[in-house]
């Protein structure tokens, strides 16, 4: 039997709300404006909206109109939601996530950036209305292929706190870190060659290493010494690894700080065996204690190394400025970066100059680590507190992201279809291996406002995690 108009017109928006065309928290056309749309009456409309109601799809809002729910009701088990997500691709997994995340109720530990309570909003609004009031035509032009010089100069000064001494001129200007990185293995690699990373590592990386069809060489990292050299030692007497991607200073997800030892391993491994090195160290400022840890860029030493950095983590994600120092490289990386976006925004990449030359960086660094560091204390306790005994957590020294061990018997992915079920936002550990070996680990932010809630969210998920090991 044919449906009713009604329910079909009902079942085409309910398919686009779950390919995430219409994303959780957003508004669906107007009653009036898909009656024009579809040539169908206001009434048959409003039929099919109040169907979606029904079924949990959408929610009305008086005066404002019809709004796609924040949660979905979904079929199936969490157990059996979480099979479904198992084989999915790393991408495919992520934009998932950043679908069921994307609603305002839902707590975001799942994140990988502050809380804009953390970010220095004002300043940078400011900054940026003042500069368009005063330097107009400065902000529309294209900025020099290279980046702004006013702040390749300031990243020059902040890089003596890493240990390195550099020219405005050895400075290029990228979007994000990201983008740093991508060029930096088009510079360094060709597709088929084999790239060393750290396991688990951070899913951009991976992606990126997808993208460029490059082959990953997952090397153990551990929360408190980071890569595990002796292990990258034995994959590159068994492989021709070309380039090596670690992130020295507070590892995504890990958390984890590069010992001295390692260090110096990792330097000496990589001039013995020619393997490029690429340095992630977009948490590297964030760090706990006065000084912030050298680069592995500062060691005097004859290693091939591209460093990779931005401000995404401490002012403005949204900015997308990020920087590389390539000693070896740079000409072949800017002519990658010139050809794929010709320059970077000047009115972003300004307004940053003027917020570090002002010494406001530093006060908001100060201030937004010392809550960092707070946080984490509150947050251990009350993992410790809520969730099973068995759980291990990292104890990062800087940045703000913390990774949690559960016991074997808890599946994260599982897990994550719970806490979303109760408006929490956490990234799995699968996210982080393209072996998936971090089934029962995941990754929570803490650069939020602590809070009761907070607090709650943390109890909630504990509770979860005791429901799943009793089955
Ligand atoms: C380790 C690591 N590298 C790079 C990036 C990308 O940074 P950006 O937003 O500056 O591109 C991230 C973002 O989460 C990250 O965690």
């Amino acid at each position: 039997m044919d449906l009713p108009l009604y329910e079909k017109i009902a079942d085409q928006i309910e398919l686009q709300v779950r390919d995430g065309i219409f994303a959780p928290g957003t508004k669906i056309p107007s009653v009036r404006k898909s009656s024009k749309q579809l040539h169908v009456s206001v009434a048959t409309i409003l039929q099919a909206y109040s169907l979606l109601e029904d079924r949990g799809i959408i929610k009305a809002r008086p005066q404002k109109g019809y709004f796609v729910q924040e949660t979905l009701l979904e079929s199936g088990t969490s157990n059996e939601k979480a099979l479904a997500q198992t084989d999915k691709p790393i991408a495919q997994l992520i934009e998932t996530f950043l679908q069921q995340h994307a609603g305002e109720d839902i707590t975001r530990f799942s994140s990988s950036v502050p809380s804009t309570q953390f970010l220095p909003v004002r300043q940078l609004q400011r900054s940026v209305g003042r500069l368009m009031r005063l330097e107009p035509e400065v902000c529309v032009d294209y900025s020099e292929a290279q980046g702004s010089e006013h702040l390749r100069r300031q990243i020059a000064i902040r890089m003596l706190d890493a240990g390195y001494k550099v020219q405005p001129d050895d400075i290029l200007i990228t979007l994000g870190c990201q983008n740093a990185i991508i060029h930096s293995l088009q510079a360094l690699t060709k597709p088929g060659d084999f790239v060393a990373v750290e396991s688990p590592t951070y899913h951009g990386i991976l992606q990126a290493l997808e993208l460029l069809e490059l082959k990953a060489i997952e090397i153990p990292c551990t929360h408190n010494e980071g890569m595990d050299v002796k292990a990258l030692k034995a994959a590159a007497e068994s492989h021709t690894i070309k380039t090596i991607i670690v992130t020295p200073n507070y590892q995504n997800p890990t958390g984890a700080t590069l010992s001295t030892e390692n260090r110096q391993q990792l330097l000496k491994l990589s001039t013995e065996k020619s393997i490029s090195i690429i340095e992630d160290d977009v948490y590297g400022e964030l760090c706990y204690s006065d000084h912030r840890p050298k680069a592995l860029l500062a060691e005097n030493t004859n290693a091939d190394i591209t460093y990779c950095c931005s401000f995404s983590k401490s002012i403005a994600p949204g900015f997308r400025v990020g920087w590389i120092i390539s000693p070896l490289h740079q000409s072949k990386i800017e002519h990658f970066s010139y050809v794929s976006s010709i320059a970077t925004p000047t009115l972003t990449q300004t307004a940053i100059a003027n917020f570090l030359e002002n010494g406001a960086y530093d006060r908001h660094l100060r201030k937004t680590t010392s809550v960092y560091e707070d946080n984490l204390g509150k947050c251990i306790k009350a993992i410790k507190q809520y969730f099973p005994e068995q759980t291990e957590v990292s104890s990062p020294l800087g940045g703000f992201l913390l990774w949690i061990t559960l016991p074997n018997s808890i599946n994260a992915l599982a897990l994550h279809e719970d806490a979303i079920q109760s408006g929490i936002g956490i990234l799995p550990g699968d996210v982080f291996s393209l072996g998936r070996q971090f089934s029962h680990h995941i990754r929570i932010n803490y650069a939020l406002p602590w809070s009761n809630k907070i607090e709650a969210c943390l109890k909630e998920l504990g509770e979860l995690c005791v429901k799943q090991q009793k089955g």
